[in-house]
């Protein structure tokens, strides 16, 4: 059952030179719902909102929820409030963006209407609300640290895990290996963020089929893209051989990190990590887990398997945009060394918060201002709800294997790895007798299918190569997405093979 919350404004005069905006509304809220006031150009819909969230204090008059009067309630319990995470969808009951324009362009039907999480983009911009201090008073970061909270107890991780919001899995990759290093360099008495970096200190990173982004971070970090040490695959997988990582390990007589995949980008793999957490009995090293898309395997019991270990991680890199469906550019790092993630990123100055007991997200990321990421994530978290983000992905998942399935059945086309999750890697059937040298199509002969499946607008996939075969890949993740867009898929296919 959903818990209702009764939001009042009692005689609200707010800016716009002391006109009365709101007389006596009177709500019933369910928990995690949002209300959006809907009016006239310039009638002050946007200060409304911002002292329903406490961003601006009013002029007179009073904002209650559950009889409590906001002005005197924290910022931290008034996010607790309208920021559990639900076990059920909350359904949107679906005002259109461009409905909501039309509406707003309207005097006549100024009226207060229910959110969609579509919409959730344009209320961060148009709030505008820079997430960086709570000396302003704003709930901005009290939502954030809720935000951050509901989407630890989606994933399933320990409460030691905190979370920080960064730009996507490229800065939350960063995060991590920052704090690796300065573990890294602790291990062997040096405090890594006040001195400068000694190579001789620094760390050997392990990785299996690592992201991009890994290499890209070690050289932002100092650590050089050559301190990335690929280990040795599995036959046939994108996942590192655990025995011969522990060979590598073994060689070592300093403390190293080992990146784990939660999820490969050309056939969505995952690294054996409760192997790998085990071979921290004996070896000393830190593990930083890439689950960008992967984490959310862990949301639906017929995938959560995948991540069995993860609990056990350093640091995990999570991307909200992309299987959490908000807009760009959202991501987050989770770790449970909190105390490194000050001595690396503590930012001080007299104007701003100190870093202190409860740090804000200045003193715990590499950046200072920032969007109010948490806000999107928090509507599509509240909208949908723990069962709504484990619909959406066992969606993906079924319609990524019986694309798979297909493919496997089709004379056109070749699957090149089982679908594990929500990704399909496969490659035109045959190929020249000029094509890649391993067999199969060249990368010209795949880069023209490519282009011919993108060709009605309607499809996109992208090209990648596995094990050095040129190949496809087609990548299920978006909330909208459905059998009926299976079929637009496959007429594509169909077509571009002609
Ligand atoms: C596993 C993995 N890690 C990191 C990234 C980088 O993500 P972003 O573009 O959000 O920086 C991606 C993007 O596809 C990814 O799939």
């Amino acid at each position: 059952m959903t818990t209702a919350h009764v939001l009042k404004a009692e005689h609200l005069t707010l800016g716009y030179g002391d006109r009365l905006v709101v007389d006596d509304l009177d709500l019933v809220v369910p928990a995690g719902l949002v209300t959006v006031i809907v009016g006239a150009n310039a009638s002050g819909k946007s200060t409304l909102l911002k002292a329903l969230a406490r961003l601006l204090a009013p002029k007179s008059g009073r904002v209650v929820l559950d009889g409590d009067d906001l002005q005197r309630t924290s910022s931290k319990e008034v996010a607790k409030v309208l920021g559990l995470l639900p076990q059920s969808p909350i359904a949107p009951d679906g005002i259109e963006v461009s409905d909501l324009v039309a509406r707003g362009r309207n005097p006549h039907r100024g009226l207060l209407s229910r959110w969609t999480p579509e919409d959730e983009a344009a209320v961060a911009t148009a709030l505008d609300q820079n997430a960086v201090s709570q000396l302003d008073g704003s709930t901005a970061l009290a939502l954030e640290a809720e935000t951050l909270e509901m989407l630890r107890v989606l994933l399933g991780l320990p409460s030691e895990f905190s979370g920080v919001f960064v730009s996507g899995a490229t800065m939350s990759n960063f995060v991590g290996l920052a704090l690796a290093r300065e573990w890294a360099g602790r291990r062997r008495g040096v405090r890594v963020g006040d001195e400068v970096i000694d190579p001789s200190t620094a760390p050997v990173v392990f990785a299996g089929s690592a992201h991009s982004s890994i290499s890209k971070a070690l050289s932002m970090l100092g650590l050089g893209r050559s301190s990335l040490r690929p280990v040795p695959l599995l036959p046939s997988r994108e996942a590192m051989d655990t025995a011969r990582l522990a060979g590598l390990l073994a060689d070592q007589s300093h403390p190293c990190v080992v990146v784990a995949s939660a999820g490969t980008v050309n056939t969505g793999d995952f690294d054996d990590i409760d192997e790998i957490a085990e071979l921290r009995a004996s070896h000393d090293f830190w593990l930083h887990i890439d689950a960008a898309f992967g984490a959310f395997a862990s949301v639906s019991p017929a995938t959560a398997q995948l991540l069995a270990g993860w609990r056990q991680a350093d640091s995990i890199c999570v991307d909200l945009h992309k299987w959490l469906n908000v807009p760009y550019d959202s991501a987050v790092c989770f770790t449970r060394r909190r105390d490194l993630q000050l001595d690396v990123f503590a930012n001080n100055a007299d104007y701003l918060s100190q870093p202190g007991h409860d740090p804000e997200p200045i003193h715990l990321a590499p950046e200072n201002s920032h969007r109010w990421r948490a806000l999107p994530a928090w509507f599509s978290l509240t909208a949908y709800g723990a069962d709504g983000q484990r619909e959406i992905v066992e969606r993906n998942c079924r319609l990524a294997r019986e694309l798979g399935a297909g493919i496997e059945k089709s004379s056109d086309y070749e699957l090149l790895a089982p679908v594990r999750l929500n990704i399909v890697c496969f490659s035109p059937a045959g190929g020249s007798a000029g094509g890649a040298a391993n067999g199969g199509a060249s990368v010209a002969e795949v880069a023209a299918i490519v282009n011919a499946i993108g060709d009605g607008g309607r499809t996109f996939v992208t090209p990648t190569a596995l094990f050095g075969r040129p190949a496809i890949r087609a990548a299920f993740s978006n909330w909208r997405t459905t059998e009926a867009d299976l079929d637009v898929v496959w007429s594509a296919l169909s077509a571009a093979a002609g």
